[in-house]
């Protein structure tokens, strides 16, 4: 939902402007080969017991989440069929996932409605975060408004799609200029008295407007871009994180999917695609970040993994209230996803790995002034 990107709604719609042009789509290794196989699935389970859990603020999720934004809104993919996503996400929560991430506008409102029907047979072991911010007009996104009644219609038309009567985590998705963050911040204080919703959540904005908020209701996280790719949030925003007890949610955490080995240098995207949009995926800087992808491969051969699992548990290793929330469609993406829980970097590697990272060139990712700047 970044600015500038451009929206596409419906599956024909992304077929015709969408396609992948080129030969993106290289298979990524699996960390397992066989899914099936109960030892496998035990040894995972295992892990991420051992791994325990993450606290963003006081709400305690699993260490990695699912993002679900992608099986519905037709941003990287087209939109999936209930019948082949729930599986996914029930998959995700077998597998030790607990904390599942949707929005309002993912849709809209589609998404919402495939993780609530996905979940509802286990609601009470895991936790639903999902966002609002915008206004709708004709099913399609209108604008930004936090305005305190909008908000309020917007928290019960989500209960009733989410199939609950409480938001474990409710984001306020971009922040409305026209709506001071404090009102904001105001109106969730009220929507957590009447239990509708139990913690609060910001998403994409400056160190400023976090403390603004969390004066007026404590946020317990902060959801914006993180990954090896796109690294201006770290710093000034994650350390104001660290400082007020916050939680840190990267999305975009496997980079759409390159840090996951899914394109190449010949990658190329059509016009009205969603990629086509992300100044980080034009030819130009394609090219610059397989460097990142070279180096992220080197790592993994070194330990044993794939990219994406590499690509994970850095973010991990990086503060002990990050939790990544990689989006995807496949149950053997969740299962290799999960998988970078068992992988660990000392001190001496961290180093190592960041020294050779800083000097690799990035192209079309944010600066870090932007990490000052609501989005
Ligand atoms: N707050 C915000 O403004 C905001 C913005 C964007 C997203 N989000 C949330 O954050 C979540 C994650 O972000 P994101 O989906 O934009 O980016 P992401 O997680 O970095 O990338 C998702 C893409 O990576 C692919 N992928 C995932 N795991 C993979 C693996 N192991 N190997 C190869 N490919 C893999 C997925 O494809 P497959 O389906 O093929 O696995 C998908 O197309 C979203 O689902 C959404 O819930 C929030």
């Amino acid at each position: 939902m970044e600015k500038n990107k451009k929206t596409t709604s419906g599956r024909r719609g992304f077929l015709s402007k969408s396609a992948l042009l080129g030969a993106g789509m290289a298979a990524a290794p699996l960390a397992f080969a066989n899914p099936n196989r109960i030892s496998e699935k035990t040894s995972l389970q295992n892990t991420i017991k051992k791994q325990g859990k993450r606290m963003l603020g006081s709400l305690e999720v699993s260490p990695i989440g699912l993002g679900c934004m992608s099986m519905k809104s037709g941003s990287y993919n087209p939109p999936l069929e209930n019948k082949d996503m729930i599986p996914v996400i029930r998959g995700a929560v077998d597998l030790g996932v607990t904390f599942f991430d949707t929005a309002e506008v993912y849709g809209p409102f589609t998404d919402e409605k495939l993780v609530g029907k996905a979940l509802a047979p286990v609601r009470d072991k895991v936790v639903i975060a999902s966002k609002f911010g915008f206004s709708f007009e004709n099913g399609e996104r209108a604008g930004r408004n936090s305005r305190p009644e909008h908000v309020r219609n917007a928290v019960e038309g989500m209960l009733k799609r989410l199939k609950t009567d409480r938001i474990d985590l409710l984001y306020l998705h971009r922040l409305d200029p026209n709506v001071p963050v404090e009102e904001v911040a105001g109106t969730v204080k009220d929507l957590i008295r009447e239990g509708k919703a139990l913690h609060f959540g910001l998403s994409e904005v400056s160190p400023t407007t976090i403390r603004k908020a969390h004066e007026e209701q404590t946020v317990s996280a902060l959801q914006s871009e993180y990954s090896l790719i796109q690294r201006a949030l770290e710093n000034e925003v994650i350390d104001t994180c660290g400082e007020l007890g916050i939680g840190f949610v990267p999305w975009g955490p496997v980079c759409r999917g390159f840090l996951g080995d899914k394109f190449n240098e010949y990658s190329r995207f059509s016009e009205d695609s969603r990629f086509a949009a992300v100044p980080y995926f034009t030819p130009e800087a394609i090219k610059a970040h397989m460097k990142v992808l070279q180096f992220v491969r080197e790592w993994g051969r070194k330990k044993n993994a794939t990219p994406a699992q590499i690509s994970l548990a850095w973010l991990l290793s990086q503060k002990p209230f990050i939790v990544p929330i990689p989006g995807t469609t496949k149950l053997h993406h969740v299962k290799e996803n999960q998988g970078a829980l068992s992988i660990t970097f000392s001190d001496t590697e961290l180093k190592e790995f960041g020294e050779v990272l800083e000097k690799i060139p990035l192209v079309g990712v944010r600066g870090p002034e932007t990490a000052l700047i609501d989005q």
